[in-house]
């Protein structure tokens, strides 16, 4: 068991956010990261699909086989962490609950906000995560899900690194449109006095320093990724499944794959995660219709709409 890979899913390229965090934590772990960028955006789509989504790829990645599976998406989490978790027989970590923990554990006057997608915010999972941790703590959500849309336009912007892209961001999206934009959105978060903000969609973490600007310095922002990382290495040693360290220095073999375009995928997800991706292997859609995603979601009496065609990113 122990040398089996750790999965990690998202609609698209952010999870690859937290991936790094894992590799970061975890050196010698092998990943399996799929990406589904075919299907991206996740966010404005019925719960009922994205669950069907969560148990298609699940399944892809159960067959794979890994040890642990990581939902490296806050709408998938919202929608399907705990139907996956009844549903495989590895653990299966979700990234709202651990964002929601490092909240509880930032905020000193316990007034947090959380921006994300329009399916997170309204499963209200982060309220529902923040309070069960700390009832006393009030959660205020806002969705913002052209920030989805600015990460993804900044990631195809030239070529360069990340901290480029950044820098570049900077000018492109912090005049008029971006500032404008985010302080629309965050002004009524803002007005609540929150001292704390979860970033609770994976391609926030890369409008971090934006996001800083315009909510203000006394606002700490919380990325979940860094917390997911904490609650895999943990699961895995309390299971006695952590990788044995390499005999010799090579470095884990990790596999991409994604739904979507191969070469985009590479060279986008290198700017995300921070390391060249050679090798990504495409998975068509048929592949994952084929797998009992939509059986297993049937089995349990659940409707299962039809895709809508949503633009794909990622
Ligand atoms: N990965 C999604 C999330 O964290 C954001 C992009 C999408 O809408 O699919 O919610």
């Amino acid at each position: 068991m122990e040398n089996l890979p750790i999965g990690i899913f998202d609609s698209g390229l952010g999870g690859l956010t937290v991936a790094s965090e894992v590799t970061r934590a975890l050196p010698h772990e092998r990943i399996v990261y799929l990406g589904d960028t075919a299907r991206c955006p996740y966010g404005p789509r019925d719960l009922a699909e994205v669950r069907r989504f969560v148990l298609e790829i699940g399944t892809w990645l159960e067959q794979r086989p890994v040890k642990l599976m990581v939902i490296a998406c806050n709408t998938a989490t919202a929608a399907g962490l705990a139907l996956a978790q009844r549903t495989f027989d590895v653990p299966v970590i979700g990234v709202v609950e651990p964002g929601a923990r490092a909240a509880v554990r930032a905020t000193v006057n316990r007034n947090v906000g959380v921006i994300g997608t329009v399916g997170t915010i309204e499963s209200g999972a982060y309220s529902r995560a923040a309070r069960a941790i700390d009832a006393g703590v009030t959660v205020f959500s806002v969705a913002t899900p052209k920030f989805v849309d600015v990460v993804e336009a900044g990631l195809r912007r030239g070529p360069g690194t990340l901290e480029e892209w950044l820098a570049e961001s900077s000018d492109v999206f912090i005049r008029p449109s971006f500032y404008e934009l985010a302080r629309d959105y965050l002004y009524s978060l803002k007005r609540s006095g929150i001292d704390t903000l979860v970033l609770g969609c994976t391609h926030f973490p890369l409008l971090q320093a934006a996001i800083q600007q315009v909510v203000g310095a006394q606002v700490r922002l919380i990325s979940s990724a860094e917390e997911t990382a904490r609650e895999v290495a943990e699961t895995l040693e309390l299971r006695g499944h952590l990788a044995p360290p390499p005999r010799d220095a090579t470095p884990p073999a990790h596999h991409f794959a994604t739904t979507g375009e191969v070469a985009e995928f590479a060279r986008f997800g290198s700017r995300v995660l921070r390391e060249p991706i050679d090798r990504v292997e495409h998975v068509p859609l048929e592949t994952l219709a084929s797998l009992p995603g939509e059986g297993r979601l049937a089995a349990l009496g659940e409707q299962v709409p039809r895709e809508r065609g949503e633009a794909a990113c990622g």
